[in-house]
């Protein structure tokens, strides 16, 4: 959150909004009101008074949002009506079919050809290959872990979730586990809405992108003569359904497992220590019932929800919730929202680790796009958690998260803790 007066002030502004405007004149999409945490209560009004929302005129233009847990389900499903299609609108609320930084990638694609090309990255996440990660990574854990200061205060974005969820990507795509954080400088620059500090231009952003695309071409060339392997650049350049994909669609497919994998499981590991600070019980039960770790991720992803969004085109009009949505329009899917639709969660603002449907969470989607990447980031939590409860009694942490700045990815961008004293 930014310093000072501007944050409180905005917050009373926001509050004030939020208890005052008529319902059609609220615009959710504003990425200070994500950053304030205020989004939660937005949509819960929204749910209340209209759980299918139509702002008109919102800072990105004429939406849709769909509020409730099953109205979220039913669009996702519906594939042959709303489109993810990147030519039809594409996959956030921001983007456009004619965006010149647009990358054509397989999320954002509708059948056939997303089935294509979905199918060949698969085996990447095969049980077989998660069984090897999952050695490496609780390897890497214990090594992060092990590192970390004790009765100090440190930055646990930086130290332990990015760290680990680097390393994981690095060796996901085959690239040099020892330059991982390349792999988050490009994510980073690729998800940046610029202005903000890190990249203040458009050309700051697409410099970093070049960087990425160029080492990624170096090794796209190499493994094309030399499949190395099963990382996931050489089974993109060994199967004929991608073998002559066109350079943009190798670059957009290439980011989309590099922002994919990133930011969003940095988030659930960030997001679990904000939520036992916060519902300490919880820890308790945890320490009391170890196997309950099966359980975190689920409530873990419920709960913080890496991803607030995702967004579809409607192909013909159709009608939700009593609402008539034309053809061509823009629907939100808020998974922030449905994730905490108290007609499918019980005190759904609550973190509980046994929470009994907790894996009805939509924050991996749900039918054809599903995350593939769902088993690699449950290996990566809950490895790290086993290891965290071997060695620290607690996590503090020392000050209110600072949250991204941003309507889609929804995490932190540092969490300052304290580790008292190892067990
Ligand atoms: C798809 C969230 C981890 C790669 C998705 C979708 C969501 C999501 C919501 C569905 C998109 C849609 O319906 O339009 C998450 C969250 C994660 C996570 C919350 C962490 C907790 C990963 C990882 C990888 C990955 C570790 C790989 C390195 C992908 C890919 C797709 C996808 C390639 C596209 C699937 C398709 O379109 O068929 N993810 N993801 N994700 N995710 Fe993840």
């Amino acid at each position: 959150m930014r310093a000072g007066d501007q944050g409180a002030e905005d917050l009373w502004a926001f509050e004030r909004e939020l208890a005052t405007l008529p319902i059609d004149r609220l615009d959710v999409a504003r990425p200070r009101l994500f950053e304030l945490g205020l989004a939660p209560r937005y949509f819960a009004r929204m749910r209340r008074e209209a759980p299918v929302h139509h702002c008109a005129d919102g800072a990105y233009g004429s939406y849709w949002s769909i509020t409730r847990h099953h109205d979220v389900e039913r669009v996702e499903l519906d594939t042959g009506t709303f489109s993810s299609d990147h030519y039809n609108g594409g996959i956030t609320i921001t983007s456009r079919p004619d965006d010149p930084q647009f990358l054509p990638a397989f999320i954002a694609m509708d059948p056939p050809r997303h089935t294509e090309q979905r199918r060949v990255i698969a085996p990447a996440f095969s049980p077989q290959r998660l069984g090897e990660m999952g050695t490496q990574i609780r390897r890497w854990s214990r090594e992060i872990l092990d590192g970390l200061p004790i009765d100090e205060a440190f930055d646990w974005v930086d130290r332990v979730s990015i760290e680990l969820t680097a390393r994981t990507l690095a060796s996901l795509l085959g690239y040099p586990v020892e330059r991982s954080r390349d792999l988050i400088r490009w994510s980073d620059a690729m998800v940046a809405l610029p202005g903000t500090p890190a990249f203040p231009t458009l050309e700051d952003k697409l410099s970093v992108m070049k960087e990425c695309f160029a080492t990624f071409e170096t090794i796209w060339r190499e493994r094309l003569k030399a499949p190395t392997g099963n990382d996931l650049v050489s089974m993109l350049a060994g199967r004929p359904e991608t073998r002559e994909m066109s350079r943009e669609e190798f670059y957009g497919n290439i980011l989309l497992l590099i922002v994919g994998g990133n930011d969003t499981t940095r988030s659930s590991i960030s997001g679990s220590v904000v939520a036992f600070d916060r519902f300490p019980a919880e820890l308790k039960k945890l320490r009391a019932e170890p196997g309950l770790v099966a359980a975190l991720t689920p409530e873990v992803l419920r709960w913080q929800t890496p991803l607030a969004h995702m967004r579809r085109t409607a192909m013909r009009d159709v009608s939700i919730g009593g609402r008539h949505i034309a053809k061509g329009d823009k629907v939100v899917l808020w998974y922030l929202s449905a994730n905490r639709d108290e007609t499918v969660f019980h005190q759904a603002d609550d973190f509980m680790i046994d929470r009994p449907n907790s894996r009805r969470h939509l924050s991996l989607g749900i039918g054809i796009h599903r995350c593939i990447g769902a088993r690699l980031a449950d290996v990566q939590v809950r490895t790290l958690w086993e290891e965290i409860l071997k060695r620290f009694p607690r996590i503090e942490v020392l000050r209110p998260p600072a949250r991204s700045f941003s309507t889609f990815t929804h995490g932190y961008s540092e969490l300052q803790v304290r580790i008292p004293a190892r067990l």
